[in-house]
C-alpha cells in the first residue's frame, strides 16, 4: 500500500515518473487520496476528502486553488515557483527584437504584397523604410520586479549588450546572487521609468502593483520606449498606453493579453497567454511539484509551499518522525512537547518554523510514537493537523 495521488489536470509524463509506481498510485478518479495534484483545474467549489494531505499545483499562481480554507485545515498548497522563467524569458527576448525590428508589422506587409516577383521586389524596396527599427545595445531596460523571471530577462538582456536598470523592494537573497553584478539599481518606479528606453514588468498582480504602469509613468519615459508586459494584464492601464501609442510617445506595447483595443492595433503586439507554454515548462513544473510532493508526504518536509514555511529537517536515524501544522500562537511547541512527554517519548530534534498566522513543526522522537498520540496532538487547541510520518497503511 503507498500514497494514492488524485490528479485533476493531465500532468507531464516526466513529472508522474517521479512518483515510483510502487510507492504512488496516481490516477484521475481515486478514493481517499493522500494529495491532489492538478494545473489549472478550479478547486474552489470542490468537496476535499478529509484523507487530503497536500494540494500541489504544476505551475506557479494558485489563483484556483482555495489556499486560506486549506491552511486552516492544516493542508500545505506547493507549487513550482521559477520552472517556467526561462520559457518566459525567451517569449520576453523575442518581444525586444518584435518592437525594435517592428517585424510584426513588417512581416504583415509583406503577406500581403502581391503580383510577379519584380513587382513585390519593387515594393519591398519602396515599402522597406516604414519598418526602419532600433538595435538593442546601448539602451536601457528597465526591468520591475527581479523575482525568477526578472532576474533571468536583466541576465539576458545584459548579455545582448544592453543597459539594465532593476526595481524591486523585495529582492530574495537567493534572487540577488543570481543577477549580474552590473544591474543597477533604480531608486524608485518614478526612478526607472525616467531612466530607461525598454520597460518589462515581472511582478505578481497585487493591489501595489495594480495599474503600474499608468499615464504618470508612461510621460517619465523617454520618447520612442516601449513597454512588455508578460506579467498579468492589469499591471498596465491599458487605455493609458493606448493613448500613449496613439500620440506616438510610446513605440511599442508588447504583451501576453489581447483585448478589443489592442488585439489590432498598429503598435501593440499581443500574444494569446503564450508565456509558459513550452513543453520544456510544462515538465520542469511536473517534476518540481512531484519532488517537493514526495518530500512531504515521506518526510514531512516543506519546501515551494505558498502557505506554509519552508521547514527541513534531516531525519535522525531510529526515530519516528511527526509532522504538525499549526496556528503561529505562543506556548504551541511547549504543548506538543509535554505532549510527547507525556507519551513517554523522548525529541530527538525539533524544528518549529512560521510564516504570517501558520506554524510547521517537525519532530524526531525516540519510542513508540502511535495514533493516540496523533489524535492527543491534533486535541490541542491551535493544532491545525498532525500525521505521523510513514507510509500509509
Ligand atoms: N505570461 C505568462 O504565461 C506567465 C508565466 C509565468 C509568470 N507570469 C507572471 O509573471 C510574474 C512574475 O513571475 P516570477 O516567477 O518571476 O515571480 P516571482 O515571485 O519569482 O517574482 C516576483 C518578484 O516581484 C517582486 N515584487 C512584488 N511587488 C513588487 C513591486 N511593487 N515592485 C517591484 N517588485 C515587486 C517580488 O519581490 C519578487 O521578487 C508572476 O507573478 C506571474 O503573474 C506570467
Amino acid at each position: 500500500m503507498g500514497f494514492r495521488i488524485l490528479t485533476l489536470n493531465q500532468i507531464s509524463v516526466r513529472g508522474l515518473e517521479r512518483l515510483p509506481r510502487d510507492q504512488y498510485e496516481v490516477a484521475s478518479e481515486i478514493g481517499h487520496p493522500h494529495a491532489v495534484l492538478l494545473r489549472s483545474a478550479d478547486m474552489h467549489a470542490m468537496p476535499l476528502p478529509a484523507s487530503v494531505l497536500a494540494v500541489a499545483r504544476a505551475g506557479a499562481g494558485t489563483n484556483n486553488i482555495p489556499v486560506a480554507a486549506l491552511s486552516r485545515r492544516g493542508v500545505p498548497v506547493f507549487n513550482a515557483p521559477g520552472a517556467n522563467a526561462n520559457a518566459v524569458k525567451e517569449l520576453v527576448l523575442a518581444g525586444l527584437f518584435l518592437a525594435a525590428r517592428n517585424i510584426c508589422q513588417a512581416w504583415a506587409y509583406a503577406r500581403e504584397l502581391e503580383g510577379a516577383n519584380a513587382a513585390i521586389n519593387e515594393a519591398v524596396e519602396k515599402g522597406k523604410s516604414r519598418y526602419l527599427g532600433f538595435e538593442l545595445p546601448g539602451r536601457t531596460l528597465g526591468v520591475v520586479g527581479l523575482g525568477a523571471v526578472g532576474v533571468e530577462v536583466a541576465n539576458s538582456a545584459e548579455a545582448l549588450g544592453m543597459k539594465v536598470l532593476g526595481y524591486d523592494p523585495q529582492i530574495t537573497v537567493q534572487r540577488a546572487w543570481q543577477l549580474s553584478s552590473s544591474v543597477q539599481q533604480a531608486l524608485s518606479l518614478d526612478d526607472l521609468f525616467a531612466r530607461s528606453d525598454m520597460i518589462s514588468v515581472h511582478v505578481p498582480l497585487l493591489d501595489a502593483t495594480r495599474g503600474l504602469v499608468n499615464a504618470a509613468r508612461l510621460r517619465l519615459l523617454r520618447p520612442g520606449g516601449v513597454i512588455l508586459n508578460f506579467a498579468r494584464a492589469p499591471i498596465v492601464v491599458e487605455a493609458d498606453v493606448v493613448a500613449a501609442l496613439d500620440a506616438g510617445h510610446l513605440h511599442a506595447y508588447v504583451c501576453d493579453f489581447p483585448s478589443q483595443a489592442l488585439k489590432n492595433h498598429a503598435r501593440a503586439i499581443t500574444l494569446p497567454h503564450l508565456g509558459a507554454s513550452t513543453l520544456e515548462a510544462e515538465e520542469n513544473c511536473a517534476m518540481m511539484v512531484a519532488d517537493t510532493l514526495r518530500e512531504f508526504l515521506e518526510h514531512g518536509n516543506i519546501r515551494n509551499c505558498v502557505n506554509f514555511p519552508e521547514a527541513v529537517l534531516p531525519r535522525q536515524p531510529g526515530s519516528q518522525r511527526i509532522a504538525i501544522a499549526n496556528s503561529n500562537v505562543p506556548n504551541m511547541v511547549g504543548q506538543i512537547s509535554t505532549c510527547l512527554a507525556g507519551a513517554g517519548l523522548n525529541i530527538a530534534e525539533l524544528l518549529n518554523r512560521s510564516r504570517g498566522e501558520y506554524a510547521f513543526t517537525l519532530i524526531d522522537a525516540e519510542g513508540a510514537a502511535d495514533e493516540v498520540l496523533i489524535e492527543r496532538l491534533r486535541a490541542i487547541e491551535g493544532v491545525l493537523s498532525a500525521r505521523l510520518v510513514r507510509p500509509p497503511e
